[in-house]
């Protein structure tokens, strides 16, 4: 604005006044009007052409999109041959963008073309008009010269204009995206002011909590149970009953619809998130890792770890005869999202990360559930160890693996049905007896098959 354009519009204005004051009224109107007519031209043109800047944006980001989807996917789209398949969705894509870059750019040609016929225009007038009163011996030769500078003298910043113009409205729809990323609400917030969570022993509490991830399907009913300080507590039940929710609304990922969760006895909505997260250790069902090292990713659960601690942490999750393996030991590279490991080993570097972050708090998901019985077994015993002294949180298939834990919960469809221990739940002659039935049959099978 300062540099470009006042300096501009002051030219103009002085060389218009000097053609009002030292010629016929006409040059000054000439001049004025061409103005108008360039200044419109260009404001309605720019304005029509940002839908093509816009949609040019959206495919491109769209393209994107699809391009990383089925690169990430690459097994998926193998396993099912589809690689011509992605390979047209992503041209048909493309082939979008370029229909907007296109007409981007053919707009941008008629968005100049017309500003040099209108510019043309006003100059062919005024020079007709400068040749007409030098005829007429009102002007000299030396005064056509001069006005015919003065012309070129004014549209040539003119045409900066409209190229400055054109830049800024290109650059306010490309940061128009960017506001409304920078916009979109975050979907927990911390409170302001809000405490770190003080945690002692980390007992925990569900009270009536009643969750879901979409106001039209209600994922948890209700749902109420303690987990005493430095005790275990194990979940089971079908998949798609709620288990992992309950581990994610406890991290925080969402918040409760009704009742509360606490831990030792404050409300985790209170308290900042990184002193919740801080607090909680977990091994998830679906162990993804990082595109790096094992070491890397073992130090993850706390970077500032040494190297003993690690190997100790590896040690605990039974890691370390498969790493002493590999040729390149803790320096092997695991591949995008871990891919170069098996579903087990994965698991136990998932493992290996929670015990090296040491949390009051832990929560095994399926923990083991990769792992063949044989390993599980005796993961299970350091886990089991590792438990005895922490408040856990143990969601579990294979109930040969919480039998001994301290409470037992039955969840179906979001709602606890049964809870007891062991003993209790297999007197009860419930789902749980049902269940421990089923699968004590599939456990003899198998062993009669080996
Ligand atoms: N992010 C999500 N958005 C919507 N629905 C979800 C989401 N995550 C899980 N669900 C649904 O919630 C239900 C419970 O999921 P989950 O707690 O993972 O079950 P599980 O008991 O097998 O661990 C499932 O029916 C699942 O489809
Ligand atoms: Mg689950």
């Amino acid at each position: 604005m300062l540099f470009n354009i006042l300096p501009t519009l002051l030219e103009i204005f002085l060389v218009a006044a000097i053609l009002f004051v030292k010629y016929d009224p006409w040059f000054a109107i000439i001049t004025f009007v061409t103005l108008a007519a360039y200044i419109a031209f260009t404001l309605v043109v720019t304005e029509w052409r940002m839908v093509f800047r816009r949609t040019m944006n959206d495919m491109d980001s769209k393209a994107n999109t699809r391009a990383i989807d089925s690169l990430l996917n690459y097994e998926t789209v193998k396993y099912f041959g589809n690689e011509h398949y992605e390979v047209a969705r992503y041209d048909e894509q493309m082939r979008q963008w370029e229909v907007s870059a296109v007409r981007n750019q053919t707009s941008l040609a008629t968005l100049n073309a017309g500003q040099s016929v209108i510019i043309a225009i006003g100059v062919t007038l005024l020079m007709l008009l400068a040749a007409d009163e030098v005829a007429r011996g009102k002007m000299t030769v030396g005064d056509l010269v001069l006005v015919n500078v003065f012309m070129l003298q004014l549209y040539m910043p003119l045409h900066f204009l409209g190229f400055v113009y054109r830049e800024i409205k290109n650059a306010l729809a490309d940061m128009e995206r960017m506001f409304r990323i920078l916009n979109q609400n975050r979907e927990v917030q911390d409170l302001p002011d809000a405490p770190a969570l003080q945690v002692k022993q980390a007992s925990v509490r569900f009270a009536n909590v009643s969750f879901s991830y979409d106001p039209t399907r209600q994922i948890l009913h209700d749902v109420s149970f303690e987990i005493p300080a430095g005790h275990t507590l194990a979940v089971v039940g079908a998949s798609g009953a709620g288990k992992s929710t309950l581990s994610r609304l406890l991290f925080r990922f969402y918040d409760v619809d009704d009742g509360a969760i606490l831990i030792d006895g404050q409300d985790i909505r209170q308290v900042t998130q990184q002193s919740l997260r801080a607090a909680i250790g977990i091994v998830p069902q679906d162990t993804v890792l990082f595109n790096d090292t094992i070491y890397y990713n073992i130090a993850y659960g706390r970077p500032e770890a040494t190297r003993e601690d690690i190997l100790r942490a590896a040690q605990s999750a039974h890691l370390h005869h498969f790493i002493a393996s590999l040729p390149l030991g803790y320096d092997t590279m695991v591949g995008e999202r871990g891919l170069k490991l098996s579903g087990g080993e994965k698991q136990r570097v998932a493992i290996a990360r929670a015990l090296l972050k040491n949390p009051a708090l832990l929560i095994f998901d399926e923990a083991t559930s990769a792992l063949d019985s044989k390993s599980e077994r005796a993961i299970q015993d350091e886990l089991r160890g590792i438990a005895s002294e922490r408040t856990t949180l143990v969601i579990a298939h294979r109930l040969s693996t919480v039998v001994d834990a301290e409470q037992i919960l039955v969840m179906e469809q979001g709602r606890i049905v049964e809870r007891g221990t062991h003993r209790e739940l297999l007197r009860q002659g419930g789902a749980y007896a049902q269940m421990w039935a089923l699968q004590q049959q599939q456990a003899q099978g198998e062993a009669r098959a080996g």
